[in-house]
């Protein structure tokens, strides 16, 4: 099984992720959590080439590379072995990161950035994805002001973040869960034990 948390920065996914992980290794999966960018040593070069504030001049097109690059990776080092392995993959971010910060934030058509993931993952998609969606004003001020190259693009950046996955999500029927992130910590992860209930009761 392969699940995927991802949602705009400040939305608590990565402590989302790790209460899960747990949560998964408690009934007896054998866990494997990724990043994404990152994990493997050529995505974490290029994590830092992406994130570090460096002055380093990187147009949007070639940063949409750059993560299709690192995902590239992580699929084929890292995630396909493992799920061959019997392992549950949890990643935190995924595809929806590129067609919503590149794609709506970056003003590159979302369906090219769906066709390039297509490409950089081979067309491994996640069983689940859930995406933790909160208003951006709240986002940017739990982010505070130690941001990165992307957290940095400021309101309006997240604006389009926020429009971006609601609308992305939307389009699935299924596998992909829109979770309420304004809640406690508790409250939130109540709601993706509820989500993910039907498909863990084929894993462990
Ligand atoms: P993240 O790992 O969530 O950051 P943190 O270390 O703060 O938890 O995300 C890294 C940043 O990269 C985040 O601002 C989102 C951005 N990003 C993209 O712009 N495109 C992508 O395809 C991905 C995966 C991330």
């Amino acid at each position: 099984m392969f699940f995927v948390f991802d949602g705009m920065d400040g939305a608590g996914k990565s402590t989302q992720l790790d209460r899960f992980a747990e949560h998964l290794n408690s009934i007896g999966c054998e866990v494997l959590v990724c990043k994404d960018p990152g994990t493997t040593q050529l995505g974490e070069e290029l994590r830092e080439l992406l994130l570090k504030e460096r002055g380093l001049e990187i147009h949007m097109r070639s940063e949409l590379l750059m993560f299709m690059t690192a995902r590239a990776q992580l699929t084929e080092e890292v995630i396909r072995p493992a799920l061959s392995a019997g392992k549950t993959v949890v990643c935190d971010r995924y595809v929806f990161s590129t067609v919503v910060y590149q794609g709506y934030g970056g003003e590159i058509e979302p369906n090219l950035v769906w066709d390039l993931n297509h490409f950089a993952t081979g067309g491994l998609v996640a069983d689940m994805t859930f995406i933790f969606d909160l208003d951006p004003k709240i986002a940017l001020e739990r982010v505070g002001n130690r941001r990165d190259r992307m957290e940095s693009r400021g309101a309006e950046y997240f604006a389009k973040l926020r429009h971006g996955f609601v609308t992305e999500a939307g389009r699935f029927p299924s596998g992909v869960e829109l979770i309420d992130a304004s809640g406690t910590q508790d409250e939130v992860f109540e709601s993706v034990l509820a989500a993910a209930s039907p498909i863990l009761k084929n894993v462990g």
